[in-house]
């Protein structure tokens, strides 16, 4: 599925988010705790942005490496290392068995993947297990918001205005009709804060954004 909208993913992101969804992501690198010559690796690394965003905060001694399943989402990826002027290492590889030695990260993040994986805390897992003693993992998602007007407001826009964009510009209805779907199965920041103890996470702590529709959670490993 992301195969297909690899090419107009970005461009809807900043139609859907009104261009927010970078400031997420900095607040994700902020609690991932990176400073320059860290080692980080971003799971479910689709285009690149928060593999990029990572790259600035880890500067030219440190090293980000993005993985995903998608070797098209994964090309575009590619090609914007050279719009960014940041090197950053595009790899095919799957959250729930990734190609890395343990402890080998100062941190792992992950934004808006863990809902697309078939086993969450197989997912929190692995990412714990790359990371040494003291490292941090990071999961920024959306999540279903609980304000009752915005809530309101927000199902109207997920469940009809985001499919019909998706038709619109990336020609794919079903895979924006999967958006709002995953995210109404997704487990709640605190069901989800409970899978990431599970998975040997410790100080497990989320922060919501957005009126309430964006958790990021960070733990210590
Ligand atoms: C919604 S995109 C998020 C991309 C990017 N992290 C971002 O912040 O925009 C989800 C990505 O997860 C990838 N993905 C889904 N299942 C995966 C898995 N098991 N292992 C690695 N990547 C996976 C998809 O290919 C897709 O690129």
């Amino acid at each position: 599925m992301f195969d297909g909208i690899a090419g107009s993913y970005d461009r809807l992101n900043d139609v859907m988010t009104a261009g927010l969804h970078h400031r997420w992501r900095e607040m994700g690198v902020m609690l991932a705790r990176v400073g320059p010559g860290a080692s980080v690796l971003d799971v479910c690394c689709g285009t690149g942005d928060f593999a990029f965003a990572l790259k600035k905060a880890v500067g030219p001694g440190g090293r980000v490496i993005g993985v995903d399943v998608s070797e098209e989402m994964l090309d575009v990826a590619r090609e914007k290392c050279g719009k960014n002027q940041l090197y950053v290492e595009f790899r095919t590889g799957d959250l729930l068995s990734l190609p890395f030695t343990n402890g080998v990260f100062d941190a792992c993040t992950v934004g808006f993947g863990v809902r697309n994986v078939a086993d969450i805390p197989l997912a929190f897992s692995e990412m714990r297990r790359v990371c040494r003693p003291g490292g941090r993992v990071v999961c920024l998602e959306i999540t279903q918001a609980r304000i009752p007007v915005f809530k309101q407001f927000y199902n109207l826009w997920f469940d009809h205005a985001v499919p019909r964009l998706g038709r619109l510009a990336a020609r794919d209805e079903s895979a924006y009709r999967y958006l709002p779907a995953s995210v109404k199965r997704f487990p709640g920041p605190d069901e989800l804060k409970t899978l990431m103890e599970q998975a040997g996470l410790k100080n497990v702590r989320y922060e919501i954004l957005a009126g309430g529709i964006i958790a990021i959670h960070h733990a210590l490993v």
